[in-house]
């Protein structure tokens, strides 16, 4: 759906517009270079980039005035106070995540972190009063690589933290648990990373796209309707691991065969889904992983999505049903463990008006369209108003090094949420007068 601009907008000039989203490149690329891998972009949960990461972008936050603290699943926060009566104002929340995945791009997550930085900064340019505190948080568990959690960090400040996550493990045996008491955090402390809902005024997450309808329709920010439900699982396969020059092909137990057919089947439900259902078996690990072995085990990973929750539960019923089948006619022991479900979220309508008051005052159409990547904001929609933006993805391409926005259109994201931001303020000042 388009509605027209806004009747008199004030647009950013093109110049302005990318000097803007230059700034924003800029730390983007210094971000970047925090790493726990040379040469490629891979910063997970509570990892030593994660540590240097969240450094550096204190100090960026510390350096526009901002006071900053690590919460107790490392979440880092930086906030201004309000201008007016800062003792009974509310908070509006801002922000994305800084963990990545492995091979990453720039933007994922980071840009929503920087921009709400740079509107900070933008406001304090401008003079302008606000009657709310503003908090930026920089979260670290969305990406869900390490442990097989996701949105561990926000759920934490909804205070819907699972205590049964401090026991995963990641691929070197470290629970969850361990990882955080390495990293500072006290986990009998997790319940104090929770935002009290009665004093927020909601939640704004800036992102890129990840996809290509902005590209299709020619425009540089859309406002987000709702994200995708998502299910997450990591499953094994047991066979038996023989020799390759010995074990008769009839005689074999092969669990990575046996993998092989349940990834086609995977595939197959999820082409044959509908409202976007994806499937995706997106990592496997063979064991015991030598050439002159038959595999005698597969530990692998399963993700499912979909624009409505029923046609996810019905993909996850008919995959774990045939791949039970695909296991039992090939002499296999399957097992499946569920870690996410986070259902089909619809963003705060207030909010998203607010954004496409915002993009509409830019001089752009407003256009809204659905998420179907997986994003902070479904675990903030838990208990407050939350709501996002996207900037336009090059191509449609994400998690992937060749991540791309222009600086015209982050700056124009990173104007829009200044905006917002403004507006809310605008209205709230309105509200209690
Ligand atoms: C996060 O990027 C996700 O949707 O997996
Ligand atoms: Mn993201
Ligand atoms: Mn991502």
């Amino acid at each position: 759906m388009t509605t027209p601009a806004a009747s008199s907008p004030t647009p950013l000039a093109p110049d302005a517009a990318r000097a803007l989203g230059e700034r924003a490149q800029a730390l983007l690329d210094e971000l970047a270079l925090v790493s726990d891998e040379p040469g490629r972009v891979a910063r997970t949960y509570l990892s030593p980039a994660h540590a240097r990461s969240i450094d550096l972008v204190g100090a960026w936050m510390r350096g526009i005035g901002l006071t900053t603290r690590v919460d107790a699943v490392a979440t880092l926060r930086g906030r201004r106070e309000a201008d007016a009566a800062p003792e009974r104002a509310k908070t509006l929340l801002v922000g994305s995540h800084i963990d990545t995945v492995l091979d990453a791009g720039k933007l994922d997550g980071c840009l929503g972190v920087i921009a709400g930085i740079l509107a900070v900064a933008e406001i304090e340019k401008r003079g302008v009063k606000l009657p709310f505190a503003v908090e930026i948080l920089a979260f670290g568990d969305e990406e869900g690589v390490r442990f097989p959690t996701a949105l561990s960090s926000s759920s934490a400040a909804t205070g819907t933290y699972r205590r049964e996550w401090l026991a995963v493990r990641d691929r070197d045996g470290r629970s969850l648990a361990e990882a955080l008491a390495d990293f500072g955090c006290d986990t009998d402390a997790i319940e104090s990373a929770r935002i009290d809902p009665a004093g927020v005024v909601g939640f704004l997450e800036l992102h890129i796209e990840q996809g290509p309808l902005l590209e299709h329709w020619d425009l540089p920010l859309g406002v987000v309707t709702s994200i995708a439900g998502q299910s997450r699982f990591s499953f094994t396969l047991d066979g038996v691991a023989g020799h390759a020059g010995t074990v008769p092909m009839d005689l074999r137990r092969d669990a990575l065969t046996g993998l092989a057919e349940i990834a086609l089947t995977v595939e197959r439900v999820g082409r044959q889904g509908t409202n976007g259902l994806v499937a995706t078996v997106g990592r496997v690990d063979v064991k015991p992983g030598a050439g002159n072995t038959v595999p005698g085990r597969v530990e692998a990973t399963l993700d499912i999505r979909a624009g409505a929750d029923a046609p996810r539960l019905v993909a996850i019923d008919r995959i774990r049903h045939e791949a039970e089948r695909i296991a039992g006619r090939r002499g296999l022991r399957f097992e499946l463990t569920r870690h996410i479900d986070v259902p089909t979220c619809p963003m705060n309508e207030d909010l998203q008006a607010a954004f496409a008051r915002a993009v509409g005052s830019l001089g752009l159409d407003v256009r809204r369209l659905p998420s179907g990547a997986g994003h902070d904001a479904m675990a903030m929609a838990r208990a407050f108003p939350s709501a996002m933006l996207f900037v336009r993805s090059r191509d449609g391409i994400s998690h992937n090094p060749r991540e791309w926005s222009s600086p015209e259109d982050i700056g124009l994201g990173v104007e829009a949420l200044t905006r917002t931001i403004l507006d809310l303020a605008a209205r709230a000042t309105r509200g209690a007068a």
